[in-house]
């Protein structure tokens, strides 16, 4: 199976996509943690996507698609992956489709997350993510057993630097600037599907595995 998160920043991507990571057995690509990976080890990489992530703007195709195709180019992705913030432009999703067209396969569902801009603001400051695994929670709405430490692998929790107020207001205009014509872009391949993602995540899940099964 090889899905496709689409979503605002806070829509809820990564906290779906590890779900349905786990529910298929197939890795959860999130473009997004690999640049913060790169990141935390001050990588070229990590140094040129940075100055990027921090203004809440993309990181250049150029830099993103080679990145992505080698990462699904990876053994482990030989059954499918569920991608998580790729793609993000027109290019990204025409270049995904063209390498997978190489290989007879496709993208088989896009799942759309939807979740007003409002909603979203007010998520984004009680977001906790792990650096180690990839795991999200919230103060409120998804808060981890133990208070500042991840349920799956132990590690303290940390605050993305992008979830300053000002950022997640350009990371939402981005979005829609950029990101939203994707929705249009899948619809017309025929493998959208949209969930409201105000409900509670147990509620979006059962929908999104309803519409993946
Ligand atoms: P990325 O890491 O992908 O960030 P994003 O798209 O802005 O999305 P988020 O991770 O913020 O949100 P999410 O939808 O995963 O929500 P989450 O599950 O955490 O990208 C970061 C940056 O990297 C970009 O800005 C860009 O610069 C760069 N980048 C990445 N990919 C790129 C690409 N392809 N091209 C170019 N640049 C790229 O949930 C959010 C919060 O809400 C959490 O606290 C969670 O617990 C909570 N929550 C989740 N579901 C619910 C619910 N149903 N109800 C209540 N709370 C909920
Ligand atoms: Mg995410």
């Amino acid at each position: 199976m090889k899905i496709v998160m689409l979503g605002a920043p806070g829509a809820g991507k990564g906290t779906q996509a590890l779900n349905i990571a786990k529910e298929f057995g197939i890795p959860h690509i999130s473009t997004g943690d690999i640049f913060r990976a790169n990141i935390k080890n001050q990588t070229e990489l990590g140094m040129k996507a940075k100055s990027y992530m921090d203004k809440g703007a993309l990181v250049p195709d150029d830099i993103t698609i080679g990145m992505l195709l080698d990462r699904i180019a990876e053994k482990d992705c030989e059954n499918g992956f569920v991608l998580d913030g790729f793609p993000r432009t027109i290019p990204q999703a025409e270049s995904l489709k063209a390498a997978l067209t190489l290989q007879n396969t496709a993208i088989d569902h896009a799942v759309d997350i939807e979740v007003p801009d409002e909603v979203i603001t007010t998520r984004m400051g009680g977001r906790r993510s792990c650096p180690k695994c990839g795991g999200t929670y919230h103060v409120v709405f998804n808060a981890p057993k133990k208070e500042g430490i991840c349920d799956n692998c132990g590690s303290e929790l940390t605050q993305r630097a992008d979830d300053k107020p000002e950022t997640v207001l350009e990371r939402l205009k981005t979005y829609h600037e950029q990101t939203q014509p994707l929705i249009d872009f899948y619809n017309k391949e025929g493998v959208l599907d949209t969930v409201d993602g105000t409900q509670k995540p147990d509620e979006v899940l059962k929908c999104i595995l309803g519409a993946l099964k």
